[in-house]
């Protein structure tokens, strides 16, 4: 007998990217989550539902089990400490790039540099992969005003038309990884749920 199968999305640009492939696949909401406050939906594929997720909330939703399949992208799923999943499709959607960026006309720095991000994890493993002591500052947005105000010397985010860096007086310095949303399934219901997590990693598959 077939269970309920939860596909965690990503609230916000790539929601409507992530409902078009899964479309494709043959999965559609009865709703749609672009015009609705809610945060569950109904499909037309009996038992199969599709909850709305903050980016950084899906890899946790999946890792923990309450959605047994996700798609995240990769910038949060390196930030993630979390091992609880399997990730077996790149789905080369938002498509961007995690990037250490500085002022344009960067003075002297400092041998030991603040960069500030949201991405902590990540950006201490690129330090300290190179070698490098730096002090890492938490923000949780609006990175590029901190070169800006003197608070970091450089940042570490996510790029992707550019626009953003220029409007603020700065540049892009260095490739971090590129970065493209993730099929995630939770290693559990990969085994549990085999039949019906299989189907769909397959119909998005023969989309791709
Ligand atoms: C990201 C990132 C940059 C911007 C880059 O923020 O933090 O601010 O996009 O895009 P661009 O290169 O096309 O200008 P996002 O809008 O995703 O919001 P966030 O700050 O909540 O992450």
């Amino acid at each position: 007998m077939s269970q309920d199968l939860m596909i965690a999305l990503t609230k916000g640009r790539v929601l409507v990217d992530e409902l078009a492939i899964l479309a494709k696949a043959g999965v559609e909401p009865l709703e749609d989550p672009t015009a609705s406050r809610r945060l569950v939906f109904d499909t037309n594929q009996d038992r199969v539902k599709i909850m709305i997720l903050r980016g950084m909330d899906v890899a946790t939703y999946v890792d923990h089990g309450i959605a047994d399949v996700g798609m995240s992208g990769k910038d949060v799923l390196l930030e993630y400490p979390g091992t609880g999943y399997y990730e077996p499709l790149d789905l080369g959607l938002g498509r961007c790039a995690l990037m250490v960026a500085g002022l344009v006309d960067e003075s002297e720095l400092p041998s030991r540099l603040r960069i500030a991000t949201k991405f902590t994890n990540t950006a201490k493993r690129y330090y300290a992969e190179r070698g490098v002591q730096v002090d890492i500052i938490k923000l949780y947005g609006a990175m590029e005003l901190a070169p800006v105000t003197g608070l970091a010397h450089r940042i570490v985010d996510i790029v992707e038309t550019g626009n953003t860096l220029k409007a603020n007086g700065l540049r892009s310095i260095e490739l971090i990884t590129q970065i493209t949303t993730r099929l995630i399934v939770n290693t559990s219901s990969y085994k549990t749920k085999f039949d019906q997590v299989r189907k769909l990693i397959d119909s998005l598959e023969a989309v791709l």
